[in-house]
């Protein structure tokens, strides 16, 4: 199947997860394209979409939350699996749930894992805002359960 991996990220962790996503899901014979949402891909001639996003404040990035509206119409008919970081677990699930439910999109499967801090890969304003929470520096990336949700995820797919 082809699929497609479209990240939102400000500090490029979603981007390099989703890396990571792409060669399990290429290992298993899938035709993977890796892309940043605010570059705007088409999601056409895919049959499937993984969409995954770093959170700000329980938010999606702007980016993906932008290029999800703007393609509803066209992932309503093709299986999605949605991606989020873990922290606020439920302020998140409620968030992107009301997201996806405003656009009548329904995903096969919603994984929630934790993301990294590393202070110069942030923007100022995020800098200053993650020394004030004393966010301890790290990957805290559980690569294994990101692959196995992958694997469990394209089980679910069926070619559209
Ligand atoms: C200002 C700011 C707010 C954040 N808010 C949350 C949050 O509400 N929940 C969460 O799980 N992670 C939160 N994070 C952590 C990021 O989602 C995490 O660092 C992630 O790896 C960033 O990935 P990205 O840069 O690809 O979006 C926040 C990070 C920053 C800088």
């Amino acid at each position: 199947m082809k699929i497609l991996i479209i990240a939102g990220t400000g500090s490029g962790c979603a981007l390099e997860t989703a890396t990571v996503m792409a060669e399990e899901l290429t290992r298993l014979g899938h035709e993977v394209h890796v892309k940043n949402a605010k570059d705007s891909p088409s999601p056409e001639g895919y049959g499937a979409v993984f969409a995954g996003s770093g959170v700000r404040a329980g938010k999606w990035h702007k980016s993906l939350r932008s290029w999800m509206k703007q393609h509803a119409p066209a992932l309503r008919g093709q299986p999605l699996a949605v991606r989020n970081p873990e922290k606020h677990t439920k302020e998140i699930l409620a968030i992107s749930d009301g997201v996806l439910r405003q656009l009548d999109l329904t995903p096969v499967s919603t994984g929630l894992f934790p993301g990294w801090f590393f202070a110069e890969r942030f923007g100022v304003m995020e800098r200053l805002i993650l020394k004030l929470m004393k966010t301890p520096r790290g990957d805290f990336r559980d690569l294994d359960a990101i692959r196995t949700w992958t694997r469990e995820t394209a089980g679910k797919l069926t070619p559209g």
